[in-house]
């Protein structure tokens, strides 16, 4: 029995003073006249349903859906989204939060104006900065083209290019507003694919004999092991956790195991793995496929960025061939999009993406070794690591671990951009030197002294010239403050401004903070602000550095204060003379 009471009132008789009991529920016949909310028409549901297909919707595939439809509107109006949400039966609420968490979609209220045709994303991350990307930028804006939108944006992989733009998804090195202004109203808006290395010319060098012999039984999954242990393979996504003992860590977890390839790669100045993905995909193909071998990985999902539309195509095309050559009868390959969002690298946040979701960090433990996809034990692995897999096993862990130097072992593929004469991947020991890759490049650019250096990308501090003979290894630069990442090298000269280096790297990080954890969001929102004053306030912004490395949830705000405090400890003067503030995103 009900014991509430309600006294008089629409709908209970209004009686004075007559008491009746509510029984529970009953507000549920109570239905509204009109539907709450945004009416969706049977038009808007056609159009959907016409953009993605016939149902079975699956939840995972939210961005996937969200592709299509932004690819065919060039946006996401509103009313499409709710025939999305209607189709998959999610709530609103999931579809939007996802939809607006990715730079990449556009969405737009009933009321409001689509986008223009063509969307311009010119970078005005570090090397582009250093290249003239403001300059740039202001001059594109000030162009007369109603049909034509210019963005800002983070990072496209291509710093040794700078400054770098997108018209839709069409690549510009080296941007001009001249040429970017003819690609985007003369409507060249798709990827431009590089000759690449195909499957049949991978195989008749040789390409995929390991694969078969791990198949067939020749090779065994701990003689595998322990090649790749020996050799000295290490993540080079960034974190640099040994290869092998990852493979083992994952095999201990009760299956059914799956696995992720990490191809994100947005850190600021990083673009090794564009380069392999652009000419040999298929031994990187191959390392994942021995990889999902190793590991007994049911499903493997290969997340790239979206930025990356022409290695997208290359998939496309090539990953099919390895089905038809019966060279993947062990697991089962998905390629996933994302959506312009940097944090979707760190691995968590990228296992939330490939589930449709946004990019938010998990808290750890469990590690994704146990609970990753779908909660399944997944084994994540950075592109250029499998990359290397073929050749080490093939040529044996001694020929690996002999490329190093200074007491390192293997190769690394520095990312080389800023103020030096060719800039590029530089193929290189581990273990090299800034002032090695300096000189591997062509030395500095003609007027231009070098004056310090990244070593690791925008996470990974700054160094100055006096330290530029410190091995560029794993475990060799945290004693100053720094590490060395993803191997991203950006090379400084006396004529940039320590500071707006500095901020740059800071909007960066504000920008793509995800938003889940205080130290970070604020942070680093906090951090741009005292920053681009004329005078630092050195304590209070080590204090605050101090606070989001020691209480941050993930990587980003933990490491997001390294250029600042880098500046702080090894370029006072810089400090000192002061420096106009770089602009502001849009
Ligand atoms: C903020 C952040 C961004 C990251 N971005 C990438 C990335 O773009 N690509 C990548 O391979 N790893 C990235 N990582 C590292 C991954 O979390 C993970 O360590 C890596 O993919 C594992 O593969 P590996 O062992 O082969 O390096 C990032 C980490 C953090 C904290
Ligand atoms: S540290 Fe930043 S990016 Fe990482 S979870 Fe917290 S808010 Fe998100
Ligand atoms: S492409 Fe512009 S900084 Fe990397």
């Amino acid at each position: 029995m009900n014991d509430m009471t309600i006294k008089g009132g629409h709908g209970n008789g209004g009686g004075g003073g007559r008491k009746k009991p509510i029984h529970p529920g009953a507000g549920r016949r109570n239905a509204l006249l009109h539907p709450k909310g945004r009416v969706l028409t049977p038009e808007e549901l056609a159009t959907v349903k016409g953009l993605i297909g016939e149902g079975p919707y699956e939840r995972p595939l939210l961005i996937e859906y969200l592709h299509k439809i932004q690819d065919a509107e060039g946006c996401l109006p509103a009313g499409l989204l709710q025939g999305l949400a209607e189709l998959m039966r999610v709530p609103m609420a999931e579809v939007y939060e996802v939809a607006t968490f990715y730079a990449h979609f556009d969405v737009v209220p009933d009321d409001a104006e689509r986008p223009p045709a063509v969307t311009v994303r010119v970078c005005d991350s570090l090397s582009c900065m250093m290249a003239g990307a403001e300059q740039l930028i202001e001059a594109l804006q000030s162009k007369d083209a109603p049909n034509v939108r210019i963005l800002r944006a983070p990072c496209v992989g291509s710093c040794h290019t700078a400054p770098v733009a997108h018209v839709g998804h069409h690549h510009v090195d080296h941007a001009t507003p001249t040429k970017v202004m003819e690609l985007a109203t003369g409507g060249h808006t798709h990827p431009e694919v590089p000759a690449y290395q195909t499957l049949e010319q991978y195989v008749s060098e040789g390409g995929y004999e390991v694969l078969k012999a791990c198949l067939s039984g020749k090779h065994t999954v701990e003689d595998v092991i322990a090649t790749l242990s020996d050799g000295g393979l290490r993540g080079l996504g960034g974190a640099g956790f040994p290869t092998g003992r990852k493979w083992t860590l994952v095999r201990a977890e009760k299956g059914p195991r799956l696995m992720a390839v990490n191809g994100d790669e947005g850190e600021p100045g990083t673009f090794k793995d564009r380069h392999y993905l652009e000419t040999r995909p298929h031994q990187f193909l191959e390392g994942m496929l021995i990889a999902a071998w190793a590991v007994e990985a049911e499903e493997v999902f290969i997340y790239m960025r979206d930025e990356y539309q022409a290695v997208l195509e290359i998939l496309r095309a090539e990953l099919p061939k390895l089905q038809a050559a019966n060279l993947a009868p062990h697991t089962k390959i998905n390629l996933r999009r994302g959506a312009g969002a940097y944090i979707c690298g760190e691995e968590s946040a990228m296992i939330e993406s490939i589930e449709g979701k946004r990019g938010l960090p998990r808290h750890r433990p469990p590690y994704v070794a146990q609970v990753g996809i779908f909660n399944r034990p997944t084994l994540v692995n950075n592109v250029e690591t499998l990359y290397w897999i073929p050749q080490i096993i093939e040529k044996g862990a001694g020929w690996f671990e002999n490329q190093g130097t200074n007491g390192a072992k293997g190769f690394r593929s520095y990312s080389v951009s800023g103020h030096v004469a060719n800039p590029g991947v530089i193929l290189a020991p581990a273990g090299s030197t800034a002032n090695d890759l300096v000189r591997l490049c062509g030395g500095m650019k003609e007027g231009h002294t070098f004056k310090g250096y990244l070593p690791g990308g925008a996470s990974g501090g700054i160094l100055p010239v006096s330290m530029a003979d410190i091995p560029l290894d794993f475990g060799q630069l945290e004693k100053h403050g720094c590490f060395v990442g993803s191997h991203a090298v950006v090379i400084l000269s006396d004529k940039d401004d320590m500071k707006a280096v500095a901020l740059n790297l800071m909007k960066f990080f504000e920008d793509e903070s995800c938003g889940q954890c205080t130290p970070c969001r604020n942070g680093t929102e906090k951090a741009v602000q005292l920053m681009s004053r004329p005078s630092w306030d050195k304590e209070l912004l080590d204090d605050l550095a101090q606070v989001m490395r020691d209480a941050s949830i993930c990587g980003l705000g933990q490491a997001a204060s390294n250029p600042l405090t880098s500046v702080i400890k090894f370029f006072p003067d810089d400090i000192v003379s002061g420096s106009p503030a770089a602009p502001e995103r849009d």
